[in-house]
């Protein structure tokens, strides 16, 4: 198993379109690829033109897992999980989380996680994404824009991580332009020497069309 996490350096930088293309370049390669995602928010004002992200992810890996097998929470407002879940009356169990993920890890030769948010968002009270990967224990990649304001945002991210004991597979900079400035080319140089840390870059994909995309692959230290 070669399992990634993939988180961000924030809400809607990228996320899933990253776990996507590693979940549909696993499949290409005939691994049968299992997704999970801890909570899912906003289903209430998703633009009619999107997937959920459980529904993106599934698509792309090619995956017959169920709604609650890939995201065992789901909530209609567009906030963090803890509130959403709260909002519902409920609250997020961090022990089900653990054993949907691992569940889903032992159907499949593969699994790609997405997070929520940042690693620094709640899941529950004090329980936070960055606690899961750790429980988990995959590599991360970090999804992040390639423009300006990215550098801190992915440096933080990186020292966060590496803080928690967790290694970082990559950083991948999303959408990378077809004809990058010469900020975006400085922020991915930067961002390498100061994380000392892979820097990957994904072109605009057409999210209809998974067959169409690039390969997404991690090099792996272990
Ligand atoms: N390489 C890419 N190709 C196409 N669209 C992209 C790409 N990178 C980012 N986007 C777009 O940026 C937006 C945010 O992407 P995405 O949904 O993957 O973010 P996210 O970090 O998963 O968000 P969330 O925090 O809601 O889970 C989407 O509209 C997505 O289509
Ligand atoms: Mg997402």
């Amino acid at each position: 198993m070669s399992p990634i996490f993939v988180t961000g350096t924030g809400t809607e930088v990228g996320k899933t379109v990253v776990a996507a293309a590693a979940a549909h370049t696993l499949a290409a390669d005939g691994a049968s690829v299992a997704v999970f995602k801890p909570c899912v928010t906003g289903l209430d004002e998703l633009p009619a033109d999107r997937l959920p992200d459980h529904e993106l992810l599934r698509l792309a890996a090619g995956s017959s897992q169920g709604d609650d097998e890939i995201a065992p929470y789901r909530y209609g407002p567009p906030a963090s999980p803890h509130l959403a879940a709260a909002l519902a009356g409920e609250e997020v169990d961090p022990g089900r989380l653990r054993e949907a993920a691992r569940a889903a890890a032992a159907r499949a030769e593969e699994i790609v996680c997405e997070g929520v948010g940042g690693l620094l968002v709640p899941l529950a009270g004090n329980y936070l994404v960055r606690d899961l990967a750790v429980e988990l224990g995959y590599p991360l990649a970090i999804a992040a824009t390639p423009g300006l304001g990215t550098i801190n945002h992915t440096l933080l991210t990186v020292e966060v991580a590496r803080d928690a004991g967790l290694e970082v597979a990559a950083v991948v900079l999303t959408p990378w332009p077809a004809e990058p400035s010469g900020v975006e080319h400085s922020n991915r140089e930067t961002i390498a020497a100061l994380g000392a840390v892979e820097v990957l870059t994904l072109p605009r994909l057409d999210l209809a069309a998974p067959d169409s995309w690039p390969e997404l692959r991690f090099s792996r230290r272990r």
